[in-house]
């Protein structure tokens, strides 16, 4: 029997070492018992940790490069028996070198379970942390108190680096504390809730800043839970606005509910292809809610591109699975990208008041982004948006073709360039191609404009006005063009 003894939860060096002289000797997973030291049960405490066999001098052994990514994440896991999956799955690669690709088989399926656990509490820390501010002025320095599932601070550590560089800050949990003074990253023991703060100026500011953001059209009780589970509620200062705004909400969103436009409508081309894709879209229309948060969850542990690394989240699509118009957007702003929500920021205030004029409700249409991370440059506390680049929009583009899957929408709607490379899958020019329904090959109907932060940067108020007009009339043009659609169905 073999008892290996790690320097700490998440020692995957040692977990290495010990696992690659272990197998390289065949040593079977049933003869090793691996321990953490310091959480040793007390009969076992005074075992030391016997020494590796030797390597034989030629041997040699390969693992794939997926297995390596996967077993750093899962080592992270809070489950104790996680270093006797990997060596188990580690042993198994040796004889079977395809083993991960074999989505059926048990111990395959717990390593991306636990994988993604750990990849989901990472997201979870990065969205919910909320620093409280201690002391003033000068010598101010920001604590937060956080309970991740997983031994995830030290993964979840740099993102916070990267975003408040310029604070000192804390961040607290039971597990191990982070703390930045400006210059360097360090970590000590964990500590008991009772050592947080609790008292706090910036709450009042995330509170107001929370209520701003805050659509009454766009409620979701459930799914909003889902999102901010309630476990991390305590932790939040804006947790106490939610119960009166969801109060409010029946009646601020009496107030956005806009007329149907009732013009009539030439018959379109290819109606078959709309009416296939209602008629598909009405029989999944449970399925494909299911589908979509499936999705959700899938993209929020994305990083098929580098933008995941600064962003607060991935920032999803939302709205009806079943919806006749899907909207797509660049990407997150600022706002979006702390809120986790599309379209909520300035941009989102305009598209909203342009689709009422259109005669369009918001709640029935699935509104996303072509690129779902914010991409920005940090220029003192403000972080400025830069534009995504073709490998970023063309990493994302899968989100939005399974996004457009699931939800079959009648007519696709790309504001902006950005939103229009995605959508046709290839650079086309706004005011070449607007104005107009178009078919692709793949059997979306498609119509580009404007994004509505053009229209929020152009400095002359004529050109504005006009400008917002002709948005409007695309936009009729996609109510319009839906409506028939759905007539023949
Ligand atoms: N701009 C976009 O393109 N999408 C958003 O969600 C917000 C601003």
């Amino acid at each position: 029997m073999h008892s290996i003894t790690l320097d700490g939860e998440t020692d995957f060096d040692g977990w290495r070492t010990a696992a690659r002289a272990l197998a390289m000797n065949d040593v079977r997973p049933v003869d090793i018992t691996w321990r953490v030291a310091g959480n040793a049960p007390d009969l076992f405490e005074e075992l030391p940790s016997q020494p590796l066999p030797e390597i034989p001098p030629d041997a040699t052994f390969n693992v794939p490069a997926k297995f390596v990514t996967l077993a750093q994440d899962a080592i992270l896991h809070s489950d104790p028996n996680r270093f006797a999956l990997l060596y188990r799955l580690l042993w198994r690669l040796k004889s079977n070198h395809e083993l991960l690709d074999i989505a059926t088989d048990p111990d395959v399926i717990q390593l991306n379970a636990m994988a993604k656990a750990v990849r989901r509490d990472e997201h979870k820390m990065h969205a919910f942390v909320r620093f409280r501010e201690i002391g003033r002025e000068r010598e101010s320095h920001y604590v937060a108190w956080f309970e991740p599932e997983h031994h995830i601070v030290a993964l979840a550590a740099p993102f916070f680096v990267r975003r408040f560089a310029d604070m000192p800050w804390s961040i607290l949990t039971p597990d191990l504390c982070a703390h930045w003074d400006g210059h360097e990253i360090t970590f000590t023991p964990g500590v008991a809730k009772s050592e947080a703060p609790s008292e706090d100026r910036l709450e009042e500011l995330w509170r107001r800043y929370y209520a701003s953001i805050f659509n009454p059209a766009r409620l979701k009780v459930k799914a909003m839970q889902k999102e901010m589970p309630k476990k991390y509620w305590q932790n939040l200062p804006e947790a106490s606005l939610i119960k009166p705004l969801i109060a409010e909400a029946g009646q601020r969103t009496g107030d956005m509910i806009a007329e149907a436009g009732t013009e009539p409508h030439k018959p379109q081309k290819r109606l078959e292809t709309a009416m296939r894709r209602k008629a598909k879209a009405h029989d999944k229309h449970h399925d494909d809610a299911t589908d979509l948060d499936t999705l959700r969850e899938e993209a929020a542990a994305c990083r098929d591109c580098p933008l995941w690394k600064d962003a607060t989240q991935t920032v999803f699509g939302e709205g009806p699975g079943h919806a006749e118009i899907m909207l797509v957007g660049e990407q997150p702003g600022d706002k979006e990208d702390l809120a986790g929500k599309p379209f909520v920021g300035p941009a989102g205030q305009m598209l909203d008041r342009a689709l009422e004029e259109a005669g369009i409700d918001r709640r029935k249409v699935y509104v996303t982004n072509a690129v779902k991370h914010f991409k920005f440059v940090p220029r003192g506390k403000i972080r400025l948006h830069q534009k995504p680049n073709t490998p970023e929009i063309k990493a994302c583009r899968q989100w939005y073709e399974r996004e457009l899957a699931a939800v079959r929408p009648a007519l696709v709607v790309a504001l902006g360039a950005t939103a229009a490379q995605s959508v046709f899958g290839k650079i086309t020019p706004i005011n070449k191609n607007r104005g107009h329904v178009v078919d692709l090959d793949d059997g979306t109907r498609a119509l580009v404009t404007v994004h509505p932060s053009y229209l929020l940067r152009l400095p002359d108020p004529d050109a504005r006005a006009q400008e917002y007009k002709r948005f409007v009339a695309d936009l009729k043009l996609a109510a319009g063009a839906t409506r028939k659609a759905a007539r023949v169905a």
